[in-house]
């Protein structure tokens, strides 16, 4: 599919096999979700560009790769979006973060948005939206939406899981965004939960419902 990279490492996988069971603790959901997000930045930021800086050695000077241009932004979806944000900055702990407070109305599906606080130089940067669901892709399009609003032009999205119906939405509308998720499931069911899924994201990470 254009656009859709689903990171299909056999860690990935084995993880989201687990966080998926409904016996699966909220401690235990939590600490797999981190797992998964240090494994799925490894894949969204594997074409960084690297520019040569000289260094030092303990013997002698050398030019050595380093990451090119500004820090990127993660800019996470409230609340599940921090699970996969914690294990991704302990890859890229001098990242910015952008934080975008979204919940779905369980009527009408639609994303109503209750908080955003980003940096402010955000056409500079590459930045990563993180939400581990990609349901109907109304968060994910609003998510987007306001950070181009706010100057972003250079962004990705990385999810968890996705439904079929959700990638199509959200690659119409946001064609210019590539989309990394571990896996596309069956479908959306009656009240927009994706089937098989895992259930509420954020209620199984904090042990909420
Ligand atoms: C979940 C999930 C996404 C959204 C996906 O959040 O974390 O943000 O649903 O669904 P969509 O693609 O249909 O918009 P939720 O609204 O349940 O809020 P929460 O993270 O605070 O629990
Ligand atoms: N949000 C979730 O947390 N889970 C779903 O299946 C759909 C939206």
């Amino acid at each position: 599919m254009q656009g859709v990279t689903v990171v299909k490492h056999p860690l990935v996988q084995h993880k989201l096999t687990i966080m998926r069971k409904k016996e699966t603790s909220t401690a235990g959901f939590r600490r797999l979700l981190r797992e998964i997000s240090l494994l799925l930045c490894y894949e969204v930021t594997r074409d960084l560009e690297l520019t040569s800086v000289e260094i030092e050695t303990p013997l002698t000077t050398m030019m050595a790769p380093t990451l090119e241009g500004k820090k990127l932004v993660f800019a996470s979806v409230l609340r599940a979006g921090n699970g996969l944000l914690d294990g991704m900055l302990d890859l890229v702990p001098a990242a910015r973060v952008a934080h975008i407070g979204l919940y779905r109305d369980p009527n009408t599906l639609q994303a109503i948005e209750y908080f955003f606080k980003a940096p402010s130089d955000l056409a500079d940067r590459l930045v990563i939206v993180v939400d581990p669901m990609l349901a109907t892709a109304n968060s994910a399009i609003a998510a987007v939406e306001k950070l181009k609003a706010r100057g972003a032009v250079n962004l990705r999205y990385l999810c968890l899981l996705a439904a079929p119906e959700g990638i199509e939405r959200f690659t119409k509308a946001q064609p210019d965004v590539p989309v990394y998720t571990a896996a596309i499931d069956e479908r959306l069911n009656d009240h927009g939960y994706i089937v098989p899924g895992l259930g509420d994201a954020g209620d199984r990470m904090y042990g909420t419902k």
